[in-house]
């Protein structure tokens, strides 16, 4: 089972950062994906369990995670296991929903969504989501171009058509989209390790890292000392055909 290499290395060097930096999922768009998913829910991709943690007080959860340093922080769910999206170690047709948060774009989509058909029972859930930063405001894009944000290719997963993708598949059915705008508080502490959690920046030597993380920190040297960094919270539901 691989995964990319980016994911691999970047994510093991940074899971406690991951931990530490990522905001969680607002309220409204949790409720959101509470109310198309039921049953046993896979949540995949799951990282340190952000958002398993989450779906665990309403729902089984099973949690499949490739990168041992980031499963190793999940704590609350039914089963958490070692798997890729394009091997998930379960049986056909054993789970009611899968979650995906904040990974899909790390996927191999085809091979992705042909097995995640095939664990689904017919009629299942299919949940995509994504934290995106929003850069309709002046300095957080001035964070996302000092961190060379753009030129990477995993940041284009909010300018992918999700909808396409999934209906080229030919396994799913109708899409529904919808977003939440939301505010994660958080200090300068928060701010450099939002920046160490990037993937490709934890992969970094440590002099290129903390250079990046002090450019960043300097966007934020007249705020009060606790700021709102503000998101959307972008989500594609779909159901096994
Ligand atoms: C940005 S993290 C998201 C973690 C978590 N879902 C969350 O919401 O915080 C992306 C995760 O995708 C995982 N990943 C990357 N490629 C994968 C693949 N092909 N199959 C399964 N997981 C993968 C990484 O190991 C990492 O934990």
């Amino acid at each position: 089972m691989t995964i990319p290499e980016p994911a691999r290395v970047g994510f093991g060097a940074g899971a406690d950062a991951y931990a530490r930096g990522r905001p969680s999922y607002p309220a409204d768009a949790v409720a959101y994906v509470l109310s198309k998913v039921s049953g046993t829910v896979l949540d995949l991709a799951a990282g340190t369990g952000i958002f398993t943690s989450l779906l665990t007080p309403h729902r089984e959860v099973i949690a499949v995670e490739p990168v041992e340093s980031m499963r190793a922080k999940i704590t609350d769910a039914a089963r958490v296991l070692d798997g890729t999206a394009e091997s998930i170690p379960l049986d056909d047709s054993s789970v009611d929903a899968v979650t995906v948060a904040q990974a899909f774009h790390w996927f191999r989509f085809d091979e992705a969504l042909a097995e995640i058909a095939r664990v689904l029972r017919p009629a299942g859930s299919l949940v995509m989501l994504w934290n995106r930063r929003d850069e309709s405001v002046p300095w957080v894009n001035r964070m996302s171009e000092v961190i060379n944000w753009r030129s990477h290719q995993i940041s284009q997963y909010d300018r992918i058509d999700w909808a396409a993708v999934i209906a080229e598949s030919g396994r799913y059915g109708e899409v529904e989209h919808r977003s939440f705008s939301w505010e994660h508080v958080i200090d300068r502490g928060l701010l450099a390790e939002r920046v160490r959690s990037v993937s490709y920046v934890a992969a970094m030597d440590h002099a290129e890292r903390e250079a990046l993380v002090t450019e960043v920190l300097s966007l934020a040297a007249d705020f009060p000392e606790t700021f709102p960094m503000p998101y959307n919270t972008l989500v594609w539901c779909t159901t096994r055909s």
